[in-house]
């Protein structure tokens, strides 16, 4: 494979930001992304200026949907290196995601030495103040341009980068989440797993409601009861109840596999904390919190590392969760994610990939 880079002109770079505090998240991007087609196999992979696509107002992607995504990110580490953190997890995902969609497999070596490239040259783009990262979405779309509901023969997969800071405007502070007790995300048997579109689409009209409340993201409960705790938004979620830490499991199919998630399991265990993966009713944490011994909860993901969250809107009530404050687990937990990732500390498990 040959990664072909088309030279920009210096009149053609933008302007960088002015300053790592507003930076905001998803908001600026640089000045290259990678593309590939795919037309029964992948071409060689382009690293050109970042600009809109030319699409067929018919392709599949713009009328049904089948997309998908990942969501990554590359650390500045101390030493100046470019750390990215469990890389094979986003492409194993994304695989996943794509065969859940009817879509091709993605050729490795494209995701990754491509990746690896355009990080190199847009390494400059990476802020380097702590919670701040170069957001990394690979895309992939199905292309055709024609009606009826059939899978694309066509894709297109690229690669943009986002300089990025905290995803909550707050930083690393308590959060409020809404619970959604009649809007679904996803059923057993859908697509609630794989990393695609409309599972996102679908989540915009309660993700107004819960603004309109003060909140900041929605919680969702499983479809079939309305009963059991699955995950939130963009980030997978943690209870600590009696010192043992809970999460939901994921056999279910509806939820995202979190790579945050999976590592906070095994960080947490590693500390000697006890880890159970089981549904939590709504109930349940509602009368923990009301008697105290749900101590603290938190959301995972890549965009927001590990969200402290303060408050959970329940039908018509908000129940605070600790006085508003960041518990010692969450804080721990975080301390060690954000040290690995940032090369603060010695990455006892082999997590982060450096590109030099
Ligand atoms: C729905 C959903 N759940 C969980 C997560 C967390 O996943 P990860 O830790 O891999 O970022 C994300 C973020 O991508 C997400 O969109």
């Amino acid at each position: 494979m040959e990664i072909k880079v088309v030279p920009l002109a210096k009149e053609e770079l933008k302007p960088k930001y002015e300053s790592e505090e507003n930076l905001g998240f998803g908001q600026i991007f640089t000045d290259r992304m990678l593309v590939s087609h795919y037309h029964e196999g992948w071409s060689d992979p382009i690293i050109q200026k970042y600009e809109p696509l030319v699409l067929d107002p018919a392709a599949i992607c713009l009328q049904y949907g089948q997309s998908i995504f990942e969501g990554q990110k590359a650390y500045l580490s101390r030493s100046g290196s470019i750390n990215l953190f469990r890389p094979n997890k986003n492409v194993e995902r994304f695989k996943a995601s794509a065969a859940r969609m009817v879509m091709p497999s993605i050729d490795d070596n494209i995701y990754f030495e491509g990746l690896k490239e355009l990080l190199r040259l847009e390494k400059d783009w990476i802020p380097s103040s702590i919670g701040s990262s170069l957001y990394i979405r690979p895309t992939m779309l199905g292309i055709d341009g024609r009606l009826g509901v059939q899978p694309s023969k066509k894709f297109l997969f690229y690669i943009i980068l986002s300089p990025s800071g905290s995803f909550f405007p707050e930083g690393f502070k308590p959060v409020k989440i809404y619970v959604s007790d009649f809007w679904i995300r996803a059923a057993p048997g859908g697509t609630g797993f794989a990393k695609t579109g409309g599972n996102y689409g679908a989540s915009l009209l309660v993700g107004e409601e819960a603004t309109k409340k003060g909140c900041d993201q929605v919680l969702w409960l499983d479809a079939i009861h309305k009963k059991y705790v699955e995950e939130v938004g963009a980030m997978n979620i943690f209870f600590i109840i009696d010192d043992v830490i809970y999460t939901a499991p994921l056999q279910s199919g509806t939820i995202l596999a979190g790579v945050t998630r999976e590592s906070l399991i095994y960080m947490a265990k590693d500390l000697g904390y006890k880890v159970n993966e089981e549904a939590l009713s709504i109930e349940r944490i509602i009368n923990c919190i009301k008697n105290k011994t749900l101590t603290e909860c938190f959301g995972s993901g890549t965009a927001a590392s590990i969200a402290p969250v303060g408050a959970l809107t329940y039908k018509t009530e908000e129940y605070v969760i600790d006085n508003f404050e960041i518990g010692p687990i969450s804080q721990t937990l975080y301390d060690k994610l954000i040290g690995i990732q940032y090369g603060l500390i010695s990455d006892p498990y082999n997590w982060i990939v450096t590109i030099n």
